[in-house]
């Protein structure tokens, strides 16, 4: 059984290697492609690099690479068949029905069984809200002013009262087993007796939806006030509460650069339907760094939309360096007098909140007013000790203009003398950095020491980690701002006949990196060399694609070369193509490398060449054409 090339497109395109990726492997954006620590081998600093661009991952320590077909089939330890069946399935799209056997059925990997589950029961609460015995259900989220609409964009739903057995049974009448039920967290279970019982009973459920619009779980609250408000699905196989984000389905499409993060479900969706569809919230937990990760892959903005509560100030509090720490800015969208967002929204309407959105403050001030509750200001000595953590704040910032601003702005704010604050600024930046955060710490308030108690700096945030200055010998392209490691040196090529093969090959690559990277080069290359002049394996039969692919769209589009080949050894070599960069950063520089790169393809093949004296004289005139070759890059 087989697929048609159709349908694989269909099913890669649907599947984005970043998001596929992301789910199993933390990863960071490095210029125009992402890092992480590889899946398939041990690695302290991250060399296994995914672009959204090409949809492809490549390791350039382990030199495994592929698509994202490959990359399931590799992590998942699975079939190529199984693989395209996951990823359809994860895309919600219908592959043709035949093509699947009763055996390759059971072999559904467990996460899929589980998304089914949850599928199942997501459309049972969709219909019970909207059923007769969903009518309480309806009464409430109408009462909180929720549309029909946004209730059917956000899938709410309802978990009756009566039968209070009401998914189980569904469940049965779908045939899906006792044990599955028990892995899925819909049901507790009477460890005693071992039967099963609603998890969710008489309550608005709010399904949770990863980012390909999958149920990975659900959120359920009472209709009043009794306890506990939400009940949320335990995490699962396919439940990670630190790795997914509500609503970010929705928000990922939106057009504006920053994302709101609220606390509640009921926030987000109070301010997707005000217009405002770039607010998520985290799943009944604090914030973590596997969050800002993810939020880091979609935005380098985010507007804090916490409660105004003391706890919800104290998370924002906590918020803030971490976010910072994955290169987001983080702002403050404040909500006083209101309690939470959704209360705002009822109160204000869209036209004051979208206006104190764009006013939302900045993160450090609102640091600074937060840190000055713990000061009592009319001590001259506390006063005293709060400036110079004010100054501790300001001083580690990096350009002489931010700080200035700063203190510009705090000067406005606290009516202090500008002179004495910038002499402490000053102080503390000629006493050096680490006199400036010991600082910090001494300024004793209280979300200091739950913050340094924070897993220390993940070494994939310390950008010298990142790029690997010191270890593993990458670079990033500074025009492209893609990942690459320089080829090995050219002294240590031509010792032998096999050290010069790799040389001859290590080019090949590098020049058809060059087509797909300058396709306006391809015209002149062509000229020159031939696929057949790749060494006539692998490398000559991805020539002939690439070449194919530039005579019909002018372009390349890396994966579907990849999709030619179907042994996983084979892909990574192609992979390898695409990622093998050197080091040509300016544009007199790449021209340079492209020539010489050209030049040696030309070279090791037998283009042109023969015992002939005209063929000779031949491939003398083109190598000296190929030496003062205008690229024009
Ligand atoms: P409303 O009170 O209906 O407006 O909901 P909310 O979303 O504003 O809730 P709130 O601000 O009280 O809490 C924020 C988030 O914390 C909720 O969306 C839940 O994810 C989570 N949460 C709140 N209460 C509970 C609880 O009792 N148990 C659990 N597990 N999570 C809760
Ligand atoms: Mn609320």
């Amino acid at each position: 059984m087989y697929y048609s090339d159709d349908i694989l497109d269909q099913v890669r395109s649907a599947n984005d290697i970043v998001d596929v990726i992301g789910q199993d492997v933390k990863l960071k954006r490095a210029g125009s492609s992402y890092v992480g620590l590889c899946p398939f081998h041990n690695e302290k600093t991250p060399s296994f690099s995914v672009s959204r661009q090409k949809q492809m991952y490549y390791c350039f320590g382990c030199h495994r690479g592929g698509n994202v077909i490959t990359y399931i089939e590799e992590y998942n330890n699975m079939g190529f068949l199984e693989a395209v069946q996951y990823l359809a399935e994860r895309a919600g799209i219908t592959l043709p029905q035949s093509s699947i056997s009763p055996e390759e059925k059971k072999s559904m990997s467990e996460r899929t069984q589980l998304l089914e589950v949850n599928r199942l029961a997501g459309t049972y609460y969709y219909y019970s809200l909207r059923s007769a015995a969903g009518k309480s259900g309806m009464d409430y989220l109408r009462g909180r002013g929720l549309t029909d609409e946004t209730m059917k964009a956000f899938a709410l739903g309802y978990a009756p009262k009566t039968p209070s057995d009401g998914l189980y049974r569904y469940m049965k009448s779908k045939g899906i087993s006792d044990d599955l039920l028990r892995r899925s967290g819909l049901m507790n279970v009477d460890q005693k007796r071992g039967t099963m019982y609603d998890k969710f009973w008489n309550r608005v459920i709010f399904p949770i939806l990863d980012t390909s619009n999958k149920i990975i779980g659900f959120g359920g609250r009472v209709m009043g006030d009794a306890k506990p408000k939400y009940l949320n699905s335990p995490e699962t196989k396919i439940f990670d509460k630190s790795r997914n984000l509500y609503a970010l389905n929705l928000a990922r499409r939106t057009r504006e650069d920053y994302l709101i993060l609220c606390e509640g479900y009921m926030d987000v969706i109070s301010m997707h339907q005000a217009g405002f569809t770039n607010a998520v919230a985290s799943l009944g937990t604090s914030l973590t760094p596997g969050h800002c990760a993810l939020l880091a892959r979609y935005t380098k903005k985010v507007v804090l939309s916490y409660d105004s509560d003391s706890a919800g100030v104290a998370a924002a509090m906590r918020a803030i360096p971490m976010l910072r720490r994955a290169q987001i800015t983080p702002r403050i969208l404040r909500l006083d007098p209101y309690k939470d967002p959704d209360e705002m929204i009822q109160a204000l309407g869209h036209d004051a909140v979208k206006e104190r959105l764009e006013k939302a403050q900045n993160a450090l001030m609102f640091e600074i007013e937060i840190t000055k509750r713990d000061y009592d200001l009319s001590d001259p000595e506390a006063k005293t000790r709060f400036f110079e953590s004010v100054a501790s704040r300001i001083a580690v910032l990096e350009t002489q203009m931010e700080r200035q601003n700063y203190i510009d702005a705090v000067c406005r704010d606290y009516l202090v003398d500008r002179k004495q604050l910038q002499e402490l600024v000053t102080r503390r930046l000629v006493a050096g950095p680490s006199s400036r955060s010991g600082d910090e710490y001494e300024s004793g308030h209280a979300a200091r020491p739950a913050e340094q108690e924070e897993p220390s700096l993940d070494p994939a945030y310390d950008p010298a980690v990142l790029y690997g200055y010191d270890e593993g010998g990458f670079y990033e392209d500074e025009a492209t701002g893609e990942m690459y490691q320089a080829p090995p040196s050219a002294s240590r090529k031509n010792r032998t006949a096999t050290v010069r093969e790799q040389g001859d090959d290590i080019s090949r690559k590098l020049l058809l990196n060059y087509i797909c990277r300058y396709p306006s080069v391809y015209e002149t290359v062509k000229k020159y060399v031939q696929p057949a002049d790749f060494g006539g394996g692998l490398l000559t039969r991805a020539a002939e694609e690439i070449y194919a692919q530039m005579e019909r769209s002018g372009r390349v589009e890396e994966a579907s070369v990849l999709s030619h080949f179907t042994d996983t050894q084979d892909q990574a070599q192609i992979a390898g193509i695409f990622h093998t960069l050197d080091q040509a950063a300016s544009g007199k520089d790449r021209e340079k490398a492209v020539r010489e790169t050209l030049l040696k393809v030309f070279a090791a093949s037998d283009a042109g060449s023969g015992t002939d004296l005209q063929q000779v004289i031949q491939r003398k005139k083109l190598e000296a054409e190929l030496r003062s070759l205008k690229l024009n890059l």
